[in-house]
């Protein structure tokens, strides 16, 4: 879910939210709505995607000079209007918008039900503005009122707050993020000339694309804070109310890398940002040699053993991740965040790192709690500076890719690769570290040259109707199988797998048929590409069309009826080759089909529930 929130805009308020809200959509977009409050407090909500809340508040009339939106993500009943946010109390005085789980707010709600509140919706948020509706009645203040409801509940939650008469948002943060971010003028309270002063625009929001277009100033929340905005400037205070000094960042991306720049879909703009990704992830990091590297903040760092844990297509690059360490000597695991705790390996001396875009993923913050908790060193590496996870772990390694909007993640999957190539470099005594740092640094410009001239939206238009998509590989290129099947399922709503090479003649091979084309990555002319093209022949003798991604350097053309071709490099890098061909081949198949590309059904970017 996404929030957003302004003060100190006036008129403009609304549209602010609005805008906002659009760019946080990539973080849920079942239902959507905004809140208003002046002396009074206002609320147009609806299920669907923004527009269709554009289009309710073309017909309604909503004033306030503060406000409050929501995009949702459904967790806790059905994207219905009634189940949209912002949530009112009884009086219609308070809205809240909150993302998060509330564990607690069954008990809680038959208590207030009991007490004569009457709900609206089937949602854990709703008991919020009820718990701060009794406060208020007691006599207390709107921040005391929510840090009264707050201290209630159980879970997650990143909580925004209006009431009416109250020009101000009230925030808390508690395992979710929020980010403020700050005009010119916007400054705390103790530092501003308080009334009379120039009227200072101050924003809130989940992620710092909402407000990116106004500011590059923000201060990040922690866990456990408050913070209050006004037209006055902004104040920040800990769970006891005593003010927290904060550090101001400045974001070192543009408002345009939030945009389409013309593409048709985010996720087409941001396969194409991989070369500029790349080099940002290495910029620094190498030496001009390339015959060492060094990044900020590893120390000296060499673990003896590597726990990996992540999700969805950032476990695709951590089970990468872990074959480098292990082709090191190092002993290297990787978990699927949400299972780690379920039975957890002896930790020992080993470093646990968990891979996250965003840093706010629930599953794998809680893998890495289950980690600290059981004693363990860990290290994020994650795109989002100021995170969770860059906050909770001992080390954090920024892949540096920019924002990534699209939902279905892509550049930040071969930022992930390079930037976990750096770490092993950096910590483990990996064999041949020139020619790895030297495929590094081919990399940015050999995806470049393979963006302009790749033959995989031909390849797509052949296959679009197929009944399956199999996609197969070895070694490198077997987390690339995954990814590329994932990726095709996220995007095009089609079945399809992806398996180790070998594993194929162990039960998959029951559903290959000439409907069904199989990609298979090939890298190089060893060992494990023979293997791999005897795999791909069991399956052109079962008919099924074959589309060999390759560097050409076996003869698997031989057995294909389409090849992408990849330019020849170190194993390593091959793999971000080969997953750039399987990602428009996914892009150009939904486009056909006429999917939602850059908000596939169902879906979100950052999941921050288990
Ligand atoms: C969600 C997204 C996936 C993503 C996964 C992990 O499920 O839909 O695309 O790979 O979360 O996200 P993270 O931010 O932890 O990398």
């Amino acid at each position: 879910c996404g929030i957003i929130g302004c003060v100190g805009r006036a008129d403009e308020t609304l549209d602010v939210l609005v805008h906002g809200l659009s760019k946080l959509e990539y973080r849920g977009y079942d239902s959507a709505g905004v809140a208003l409050a002046d002396d009074t407090v206002s609320v147009a909500k609806r299920s669907g995607e923004i527009d269709e809340l554009r289009a309710l508040l073309d017909e309604t009339t909503i004033d306030g000079a503060v406000g409050i939106g929501h995009t949702r993500w459904s967790t806790h009943g059905p994207p219905t209007d009634a189940n949209a946010h912002p949530h009112g109390d009884c009086t219609g005085d308070v809205a809240v918008v909150h993302n998060g789980i509330i564990e607690n707010y069954q008990s809680i709600r038959d208590e207030l039900v009991a007490d004569g509140h009457e709900f609206a919706s089937d949602t854990d948020t709703e008991v919020i503005p009820h718990l701060v509706e009794d406060a208020l009645a007691d006599g207390a203040e709107p921040m005391a009122a929510l840090r009264r409801a707050l201290d209630r509940l159980e879970g997650s939650y990143a909580v925004a707050a209006v009431v009416a008469g109250r020009e101000a948002v009230f925030v808390a943060r508690n395992d979710s993020p929020l980010v403020l971010g700050l005009d010119e003028e916007s400054q705390p309270h103790d530092e501003s000339t308080a009334t009379g002063g120039a009227t200072r625009a101050t924003y809130l929001a989940s992620d710092v694309p909402a407000f990116r277009d106004y500011t590059d100033r923000v201060v990040y929340l922690a866990d456990g804070e408050f913070a209050r905005l006004d037209a006055e400037g902004w104040t920040v205070t800990d769970g006891d109310g005593t003010p927290v000094e904060k550090e101001i960042d400045t974001v070192a991306w543009d408002a345009e890398e939030t945009g389409k720049s013309g593409y048709d879909h985010f996720m087409l703009k941001e396969i194409h940002e991989q070369p500029r990704a790349l080099r940002q992830c290495l910029r620094g990091r190498v030496d001009e040699l390339g015959a060492a590297v060094d990044i900020e903040d590893l120390g000296d760092l060499s673990p003896t053993g590597v726990q990996f844990v992540a999700c969805g297509t950032s476990y695709h690059a951590a089970l990468y991740g872990a074959q480098l360490y292990r082709r090191a000597g190092i002993p290297a695991q990787t978990f699927l965040a949400s299972e780690y705790a379920t039975a957890p390996p002896p930790i020992g001396d080993a470093l646990v790192v968990g891979v996250t875009q965003s840093g706010e993923t629930a599953d794998t913050l809680s893998a890495l709690r289950e980690a600290r908790h059981r004693g363990a060193r860990t290290m994020a590496v994650t795109n989002t500076v100021g995170s969770t996870a860059a906050r909770e772990c001992d080390h954090a390694l920024y892949i540096r890719a920019g924002p990534e909007i699209g939902v279905a993640a892509s550049k930040t999957f071969a930022s992930q690769l390079a930037a976990l190539n750096l770490l092993a470099l950096g910590t483990a005594p990996v064999d041949r570290p020139r020619e790895t740092i030297a495929g590094l640094r081919d990399l940015p410009g050999q995806v470049q040259a393979l963006l302009d001239d790749s033959r995989a939206s031909a390849v797509a238009e052949q296959y679009q109707d197929a009944g399956a998509y199999f996609f197969v590989g070895r070694g490198h290129q077997y987390p690339v199988a995954l990814e590329g099947a994932l990726k095709m399922k996220e995007i095009t709503y089609k079945h399809a797998e992806g398996f180790a090479a070998g594993e194929l003649k162990h039960g998959p091979l029951a559903l290959v048929t000439d409907d069904t084309p199989v990609f298979a990555v090939v890298v190089g002319d060893g060992e494990q590409a023979r293997k791999t093209v005897g795999n791909v022949k069991e399956v052109e003798a079962r008919d099924a069309p074959v589309v060999a991604v390759t560097d050409g350097r076996s003869d698997v053309e031989r057995y294909a009826d389409e090849v992408l071709e990849i330019p020849e490099t170190h194993p390593e890098a091959a793999a971000v080759l080969a997953n750039v061909q399987l990602q428009l081949v996914s892009y150009y198949t939904a486009k056909g089909l006429g999917r939602s590309i850059d908000k596939p059904r169902n879906l979100a970017k950052s999941v921050t529930v288990e």
